[in-house]
């Protein structure tokens, strides 16, 4: 349509009333302390180490597909590396092609999660690490027959009594998880315009993300999506339509757990679709349009949808620089 007389001058006048209104930085301050910035590193749980050796015999153990029965399938097929540390699918493919229930989440910051997978199940990065092994669906291999394949190597003998000295046998399944989880806890994305945001950099998000992150506020999505990673590393009800999946439910078998997920990380969540624990929405407007119904009963406007999501733009950070290992 051609634009009218009528139509230029009231664009014009709500461009000035734009311009008259105050600037969306002077009010945003008031929102800064909703939020907590990325630290370098997340918790380390008291009795673990970080040191060099185990990062590095962690990333070798990522990356090695010996540990699984077709000798194909690693952590980074379904968490991979170029993909927002995922598998960009709705839900994951594992040993035989079998696909799983679950869509697979990022482990980018997941050491900040106190609780791991959808569900919950495991408390921490150590106890989740062996799960995938041994999952049928995932790497289909006995822990048994992981250790066996990874001994035959003298590189990785040497790795795990350089990561674990003073130890006998060190090559073991509890020290596979140690080690796994020392690599995974430095997979972290510092410096997103968000973060840069909150440090300081008052020019590191633009007007339509400042007011997204407001929107983000006044609306409650902070109630959950809260703290350094915008989890709360807590369970609530989600009713996705056409899932049968009963969530924590079948960790607890409480009535007020079914259909209960945990919230996941926001962080990087523009690259890590499809969303949701069955991988259905492939989309962030989707996404927190569906949000705004379930947890909020809230019907957003478009112009708003557009807002938060040109936030959760804001919240992807710097990819940690990992070299690929050369296995044996
Ligand atoms: C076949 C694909 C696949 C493989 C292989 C795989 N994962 Fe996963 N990963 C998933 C899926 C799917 C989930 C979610 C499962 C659930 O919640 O029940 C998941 C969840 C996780 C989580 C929890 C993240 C969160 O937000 O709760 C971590 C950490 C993780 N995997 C690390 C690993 C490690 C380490 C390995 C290798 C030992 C591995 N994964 C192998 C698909 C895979
Ligand atoms: C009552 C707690 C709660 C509130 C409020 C809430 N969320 Fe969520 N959010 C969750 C949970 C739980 C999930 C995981 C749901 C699932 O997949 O089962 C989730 C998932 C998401 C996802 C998908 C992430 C992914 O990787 O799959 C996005 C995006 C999201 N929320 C954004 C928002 C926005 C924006 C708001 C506000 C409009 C909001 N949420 C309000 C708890 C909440």
């Amino acid at each position: 349509m051609k634009p009218t007389l009528a139509t230029l001058l009231a664009t014009a006048a709500s461009a000035a009333l734009l311009l008259a209104a105050p600037a969306v930085a002077d009010d945003v301050e008031d929102y800064i302390d909703f939020f907590e910035p990325l630290p370098a590193l997340p918790p380390i749980p008291a009795g673990t180490t970080m040191s060099p050796e185990r990062i590095e015999l962690g990333r070798m153990l990522f990356f090695e597909p010996r540990i699984s029965a077709s000798g194909v399938i690693s952590c980074a097929t379904c968490h991979n590396p170029a993909l927002g540390w995922t598998d960009r699918i709705p839900r994951a493919v594992g040993h035989g092609g079998q696909v799983g229930e679950r869509n697979t989440p990022t482990v980018l910051n997941s050491g900040f999660l106190e609780a791991q997978f959808w569900d919950g199940r495991e408390p921490d990065l150590e106890g989740q690490a062996l799960g995938p092994i041994e999952a049928e669906v995932e790497m289909a291999m006995t822990l048994e027959e992981a250790i066996d394949q990874l001994n035959e190597f003298e590189i990785y003998r040497e790795a795990f009594a350089e990561a674990f000295p003073d130890v006998d046998d060190p090559v073991n399944p509890p020290n596979v998880a140690l080690a796994i989880a020392a690599f995974e806890r430095t997979l972290n994305t510092p410096n997103s315009p968000f973060n840069r945001f909150l440090k300081g950099d008052r020019a590191a998000m633009d007007e339509q993300q400042q007011r997204g992150m407001m929107l983000f506020v006044d609306n409650g999505c902070v109630a959950c999506h809260s703290g350094p990673i915008l989890s709360d590393s807590m369970f609530h009800r989600f009713e996705l339509p056409g899932s049968t999946d009963e969530g924590r439910f079948v960790v607890t078998g409480e009535e007020q757990d079914r259909f209960a997920f945990r919230t996941p990380t926001l962080l990087n969540v523009a690259v890590t679709y499809p969303y949701f624990n069955n991988g259905s929405v492939d989309n962030l407007h989707d996404a927190v349009n569906l949000m705004g119904q379930q947890m909020l009963g809230q019907d957003f406007e478009e112009d708003e949808l557009d807002d938060i999501v040109a936030f959760l733009h804001a919240l992807t950070g710097e990819m940690p620089r990992i070299e690929i290992p050369a296995l044996p």
